[in-house]
């Protein structure tokens, strides 16, 4: 799923940093994360190796003597984002000439010469696959004044021996494999980051266990494309299967699926613990199979609707979500209608749109694409709000049932409030204290709900992206 930067921002900025500071070293360092799961993860992964050197993270920019960003090349607006953070970033460079600024991430590879030359005030550019060396060159660059450029792509790092600096909170990020092989032709993914390689099963299981003794009750399995996972003779469902008996008490999620290799046994695998979540978030990018072929998505509507199909009819009440790309090179009107077809037919709980936005060096760069401004910015709309009133039609229709919930972090808008989370990855805020009621009937004081319970709570409202709800034993 393309970056939700939504529940992941939220995630990243809850509670406070742990293990960070072993070593003094009085260097403060920056980081700003932009993009998917993987690099929220990856930046976890920088700052556990800069933590090893003795490097301490800072909230504030103000107050640092590296700044970091971690980017994202998957439309030119995330690039667009980059460019414009870069020029907010003279003012601190001005201010304090001995700040290191660095470039991480997907553009540090696509991008390199660009950045170098246009961009002077970059002092540091390192790829996906070379954090190892991020404190070599932050040193090289502080005392000698060297620009560093590190971005080869790797067939072998998973960064499997590093300990992830997480933040304290109730959900993790686990990454299991890196790099992506499917070369859909509208994607930079395979450029940037290369080729698919996956991390030791047994590493996997072990880091899972950990993360519960330390308090993380719910994780997210991450690759570009977790069904290609293959650790030996384990593919993905194996992994899947052995984290939740490793960690039964542990919700166990997984992001993102391509539906080309998503198997009956994967979808058993769910159907049969209960601990992994009833969610599967599978783009299927278009409607219609002229596109989907232009694409090089592997698989026709038929096939996807039938995995979905499958998927609904073993697990019910199932949490479905996709991502629509609008408007690919030559998308007739026909076609368009076809995506709006497919999104009245499933009905997604929820669905991430996105314009296409050409990208250099993929094969669909050079497709001829006619479309107008008007007509990409119409269509998009019309998906939009067509997806809009499914969701709330299927979110209100929970209105007075009741769902177990995770509780997760406080709400980003009430303090009083927390946000929970269904197992179909429905959000639900409730209040942070409510009134039990006695065997008698008579109401109790006020109880407080902790992050990590699991709770019933009776759904009370809704509207298309959230759930309001109150725990059962409030009412
Ligand atoms: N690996 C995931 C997708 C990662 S990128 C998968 O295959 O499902 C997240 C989403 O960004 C994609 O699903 C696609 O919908 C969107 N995307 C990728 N490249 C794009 C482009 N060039 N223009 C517009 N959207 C794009
Ligand atoms: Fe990009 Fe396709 Fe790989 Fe997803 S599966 S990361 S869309 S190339
Ligand atoms: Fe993720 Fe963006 Fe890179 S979506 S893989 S950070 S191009």
């Amino acid at each position: 799923m393309d970056i939700t930067n939504l529940i992941l921002n939220n995630d990243v900025s809850a509670g406070s940093i742990k293990n960070f500071n072993k070593l003094s070293n009085s260097k403060k360092v920056y980081v700003e994360t932009y993009g998917c799961q993987m690099n929220f993860s990856d930046t976890e992964i920088v700052l556990s190796v800069l933590s090893s050197k003795g490097y301490n993270e800072t909230t504030d920019i103000n107050d640092s003597d590296v700044i970091l960003l971690n980017t994202c090349s998957i439309r030119e607006n995330a690039e667009n984002r980059i460019y414009s953070r870069l020029g907010d970033l003279i003012k601190y460079k001005k201010k304090n000439p001995e700040l290191v600024i660095g470039i991480l991430g997907c553009m540090a590879e696509r991008l390199r010469n660009d950045l170098l030359t246009k961009k002077k005030i970059v002092d540091i550019i390192v790829g996906p696959d070379e954090y190892r060396k991020v404190p070599e060159l932050i040193e090289n660059s502080i005392e000698k004044g060297e620009k560093g450029i590190a971005v080869k792509l790797s067939r072998t790092e998973t960064y499997d021996d590093i300990t992830p600096l997480r933040r304290e909170g109730i959900t993790a990020w686990l990454s299991i494999m890196r790099g992506c092989d499917k070369f859909c032709s509208f994607c930079v993914v395979p450029y940037t980051r290369g080729r698919e390689r996956s991390r030791n099963i047994g590493n996997i299981v072990e880091e899972s266990k950990r993360l519960f003794d330390e308090g993380v009750r719910d994780i997210w399995l991450l690759g570009q494309n977790v069904n290609s996972y293959r650790y030996q003779e384990h593919d993905f469902a194996d992994l899947l299967r052995s984290v939740a008996i490793a960690v039964p008490d542990m919700r166990v999620r997984y992001t993102t699926s391509h539906p080309y290799d998503l198997s009956e046994k994967l979808l058993e695998t769910m159907a049969e613990h209960d601990n992994i979540c009833n969610y599967i978030h599978l783009p299927i990018q278009s409607g219609s199979d002229r596109i989907l072929k232009l694409m090089n998505r592997l698989y026709s509507v038929k096939e996807y609707m039938r995995v979905m199909l499958k998927a609904r009819e073993m697990m019910p009440g199932i949490g479905l979500s996709t991502d629509i790309i609008s408007c690919f090179p030559g998308e007739t009107e026909v076609e368009h209608r076809m995506t709006l077809d497919v999104l009245k037919e499933i009905e997604y709980d929820s669905a991430y749109t996105f314009v296409y936005s050409p990208r250099e060096n993929t094969k669909a760069f050079d497709m001829p694409d006619k479309l107008d401004d008007e007509t990409k910015k119409r269509r998009l709309d019309e998906i939009i709000t067509l997806q809009r009133e499914i969701s709330y039609k299927i979110n209100s229709q929970l209105t007075g049932k009741v769902m177990k919930v995770l509780v997760e972090t406080v709400s980003r808008k009430s303090e009083d409030e927390y946000m929970a989370r269904t197992d179909c990855n429905k959000s639900v805020i409730i209040p942070r204290t409510f009134n039990a009621v006695d065997n008698s009937g008579r109401l109790t004081e006020a109880k407080v709900i902790n992050t990590g319970e699991l709770m019933n709570v009776r759904i009370t409202g809704a509207n298309s992206a959230t759930l309001f709800g109150c725990p059962v034993s409030a009412q």
